[in-house]
C-alpha cells in the first residue's frame, strides 16, 4: 500500500468506546429492498455483506419508526416483531469486521400519498397538489416518533437519526432541530436524544462525490475524521481492499450495465439507479 493511504487505515474511537477499524464508512443508501413487512431480505443481506469489509462502519439505509414513515422496499423499525431480521443484518456487517448502524427515520409528508395519514410538523404539502399533512401533535415530536426505532436499535450498536437537507420530510424547522427544546415539557431536541445514545459526541462526518483514495486521504487531512462513500462502494464493493493491497489504480467509477449480479445489488435498487440519468456514472451500452 501506498504510504499516503496509511491514514486511512487509522482506528477510530467513538466517545462511547466503540471502535471502528479504518476511517471509511457506508453512507447511508436507502435500496428499496426490503421486503413488503419491512423486514429484512435476502437480497439487502447479500448487498450489505458484500460492501461490509470494506468500511469500519456501515450506516444503513433509512428504517422506518413508524407505520406512516415508509417508502416502498425500505426496512423498517418500529415493532419488535423486526428485531431478529435486524440483528441478522447487523451480523451480516458485523460479521465482515465493520460496526452496524441502523438509520432511522420518517419520511413525513414525503411519504407516498397512498400511505394513510401523511404526517408533518405543519399542515404543508411537499409540493403543490400532494397530499395536505396532518399536523402532528406535540407529543407525537419529535421524541416520541424517533423512540421506537432508538429502542429497536439497541440491538445493533449505534444510531443514525437522518437529518441535514431531509429536515424537509418532516418539515421540522432547522432551529427546532438543532437547539430548541421540545414545546414547554421540558422535553429534548433530536440531537439531544441521539447525543444521549451516542455517549455525548458525534462525530462530523464527510460525504459526497469522493471516489479516488487521494480526496478520501485529503479530507481527513482538512481534519474531518471519517469519510463516507456512498454511489462509490455501490459501484465498487472492494474500494478500501483495492486500496490496501496497492491496487488503487483498479478501482471502478463507473457503473457497467453487466455488472448488477457481480456487485450484488437488488434488483429493486438497479432498477432506481438505471431510471434516474445522470445520478450514477453509468457506461453507455458498448
Ligand atoms: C441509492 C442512494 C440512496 C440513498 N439513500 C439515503 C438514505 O436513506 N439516507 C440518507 O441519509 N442518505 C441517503 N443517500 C445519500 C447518501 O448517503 C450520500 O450522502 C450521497 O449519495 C452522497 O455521497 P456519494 O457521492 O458518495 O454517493 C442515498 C444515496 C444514494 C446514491
Amino acid at each position: 500500500m501506498k504510504e499516503s493511504f496509511q491514514s486511512l487505515f487509522k482506528p477510530f474511537v467513538f466517545a462511547n468506546g466503540v471502535r471502528l477499524s479504518n476511517r471509511i464508512v457506508m453512507a447511508p443508501m436507502t435500496h428499496s429492498s426490503s421486503n413488503a413487512d419491512g423486514t429484512v431480505s435476502e437480497a439487502e443481506l447479500r448487498y450489505y455483506a458484500r460492501r461490509a469489509g470494506n468500511a469500519g462502519m456501515v450506516i444503513t439505509g433509512s428504517a422506518a419508526v413508524a407505520p406512516n414513515g415508509g417508502f416502498p422496499g425500505s426496512a423498517a423499525a418500529d415493532r419488535d416483531e423486526l428485531i431478529p431480521g435486524l440483528s441478522a443484518l447487523a451480523a451480516a456487517i458485523q460479521g465482515k469486521g465493520a460496526k452496524a448502524v441502523l438509520q432511522i427515520a420518517h419520511g413525513g409528508r414525503k411519504c407516498p400519498p397512498f400511505i394513510p395519514d401523511i404526517v408533518s410538523a405543519s399542515p404543508v404539502p411537499e409540493r403543490e397538489g400532494a397530499v395536505v399533512p396532518r399536523e402532528l401533535a406535540e407529543e407525537e415530536t419529535p421524541e416520541e416518533t424517533l423512540t421506537p426505532g432508538i429502542t429497536l436499535a439497541d440491538t445493533l450498536e449505534l444510531v443514525e437519526a437522518i437529518a441535514a437537507e431531509r429536515l424537509d420530510y418532516l418539515h421540522v424547522s432547522q432551529n427546532d432541530f438543532w437547539s430548541v427544546p421540545n414545546g414547554e415539557s421540558g422535553g429534548r431536541t433530536y440531537v439531544e436524544i441521539i447525543q444521549e445514545r451516542a455517549g455525548g459526541q458525534i462525530p462530523v462526518i464527510g460525504a459526497g462525490s469522493i471516489r479516488a483514495a487521494e480526496e478520501a486521504v485529503r479530507a481527513l487531512q482538512s481534519g474531518i475524521p471519517l469519510i463516507a462513500l456512498g454511489r462509490e462502494l455501490v459501484m465498487e464493493p472492494d474500494w478500501l481492499e483495492k486500496i490496501a493491497q496497492g491496487r488503487e489504480n483498479e478501482i471502478r467509477t463507473t457503473l457497467s450495465r453487466h455488472d448488477q449480479h457481480r456487485l450484488a445489488i437488488p434488483d429493486p435498487l438497479w432498477g432506481i439507479i438505471m431510471r434516474v440519468p445522470g445520478w450514477f456514472p453509468v457506461e453507455p451500452e458498448a
